[in-house]
């Protein structure tokens, strides 16, 4: 029996990208068997951000199938149903081993094969791990990383095994900022530890991160700056029981989360798809150098036309924008019809406690910080505007209400003169 199959198209992971490229395939007329999605992960496509936000909450905890793509950005959900509705096949707990783009054919570990005439590599990104750099013990139990649905399971079924008790928190970015609250909400004795000076340096300056890193800390949570884990202590059972630092200190723990950054899945098509900046080189159509292969999402290193730069982002508004406009690209060129370049405006965000901020354009410049950011202030509201070159290139806000956030984002776009934060000021708007 062959166990080959063919499609028109085929999306190769079955993350956020791959759910907004089947809704925009479905939008520019799809036809049953055309389409299939091919996912190691065992379930349909999720909004990946609720994994390390409400998906660890101690009540009312998001669970499948309420977070399915696309409720992230106020759409219909697309529930495993709907694929099944529209003749999409959804190839899950299939993991692609080899891809061989000359011949158009994908074959999994398992043996199967699958062959396409347009590909949309949505691969995404893989965590980091601290057993890459050798760290001594990192293979303990209860070291957790977070990735997938089926890493955010088994934190959950920790945090009940391990209820109230100490979690270390390695890495100062996404990851450890979020989880860190989320533990902390969990009632856990929280510590975080992180190499740089303050938090999430590739976005915050030292003002924003002040004021997080306060924030935190008045909701009980440790945070140990300038030095790294480098090495852990398990007890007889594996299980994790110490953290040894760099500069000596020994923290106990029951659970240690683990945040050190993602790595773009590009391995498959190594010496297939040319790459920059460690993604998959794109034009403003997400086309590959590869004909009829595309990249979306966080393996796409692609023209950001506002910046005459060619950038690579790891957010989810990207990953779900990407994705439809390769689609819409497709389907152009299959009508011989030309559509505009993608033209992307950086957009990240992020939620922990009650807290809520937005970030849209480029933090290049001089950053120039306003509004409220007393971190015991019971409604903190403050941002901060980049200027370069005399205009406002990039404006981060917490706090905002959704005007503001709007306001903010047509700022980055449109990029007005600095002056007009004073103009602002006069007419008594808050942004200034
Ligand atoms: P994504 O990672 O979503 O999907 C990739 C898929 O490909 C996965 O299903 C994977 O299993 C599959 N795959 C990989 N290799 C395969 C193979 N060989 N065969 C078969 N399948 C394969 N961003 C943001 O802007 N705001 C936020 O709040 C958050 N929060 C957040 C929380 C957590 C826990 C994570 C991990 C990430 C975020 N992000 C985020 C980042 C955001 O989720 C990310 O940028 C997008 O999910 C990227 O979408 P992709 O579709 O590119 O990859
Ligand atoms: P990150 O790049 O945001 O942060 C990595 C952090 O790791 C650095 O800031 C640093 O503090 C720390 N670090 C590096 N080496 C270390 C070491 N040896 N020991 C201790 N700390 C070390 O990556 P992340 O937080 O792991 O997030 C993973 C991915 O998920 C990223 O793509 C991120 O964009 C995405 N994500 C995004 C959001 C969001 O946008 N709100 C939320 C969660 C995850």
């Amino acid at each position: 029996i062959s166990t080959k199959k063919q499609f028109k198209y085929v999306i190769i992971g079955g993350g956020v990208a791959a759910g907004y490229a089947a809704r925009e395939f479905v939008k520019q007329g799809l036809k049953p068997g055309e389409l299939a999605i091919i996912s190691k992960e065992a379930v349909a496509p999720y909004e990946r951000p609720t994994l390390s936000k409400a998906y660890l909450f101690p009540e009312g905890a998001a669970r499948l199938p309420g977070f399915h793509v696309c409720v992230g950005s106020g759409g219909e959900r697309l529930l495993p149903e709907w694929y099944v509705t529209k003749g999409i096949e959804l190839i899950l707990s299939t993991e692609i081993a080899e891809a061989d783009l000359d011949m158009k054919i994908l074959t999994s570990s398992t043996g199967r094969t699958f062959e396409f005439q347009t590909l949309i590599i949505a691969t995404g990104s893989r965590v980091i791990r601290l057993t890459d750099f050798g760290v001594q013990g990192a293979d303990a139990k209860n070291i957790f990383y977070l990735r997938e649905i089926s890493d955010a399971d088994e934190l959950v079924e920790a945090i009940g095994a391990k209820k109230k008790g100490k979690v270390v928190i390695v890495g100062g970015g996404y990851i450890g900022l979020e989880v860190g609250a989320a533990m902390r909400i969990n009632q856990f004795d929280v510590t975080m530890v992180y190499p740089e000076p303050w938090c999430m340096p590739r976005l915050f300056t030292k003002g924003i991160a002040t004021f997080y890193e306060a924030y935190f800390a008045n909701k009980g949570i440790k945070i140990i700056k300038g030095t790294v884990a480098v090495a852990f202590d398990a007890d007889t059972n594996g299980e994790v029981k110490a953290v040894k630092l760099q500069d000596g200190r020994v923290l106990q723990a029951d659970i240690v989360v683990v945040g050190v950054g993602a790595k773009p899945l590009t391995e498959l098509f190594k010496g297939q798809v040319d790459e920059e900046k460690g993604g998959f080189r794109t034009d403003g159509m997400l086309e590959t150098n590869v004909p009829d292969v595309y990249a979306v999402g966080d393996v796409a290193t692609f023209p950001l036309k506002l910046y005459n730069d060619m950038r690579r982002i790891e957010h989810v508004d990207h990953a779900r924008k990407s994705a439809e406009q390769a689609v819409k690209a497709i389907r152009a060129s299959e009508e011989g019809k030309s559509i505009e370049v993608y033209d992307y405006l950086p957009y990240f965000y992020s939620r922990a406690f009650d807290l809520s901020w937005k970030f849209y354009g480029d933090n290049v410049g001089d950053p120039l910080m306003f509004g409220d950011k007393n971190p015991a202030s019971g409604k903190p509201k403050f941002g901060t505007a980049w200027i370069k070159n005399g205009k406002i290139v990039g404006v981060f806000l917490e706090g905002g209400t959704d005007e503001e956030n709007k306001a903010i984002a047509i700022m980055a776009r449109v990029q007005p003169p600095a002056e007009y934060l004073d103009q602002l000021k006069k007419e008594g708007y808050f942004i200034a």
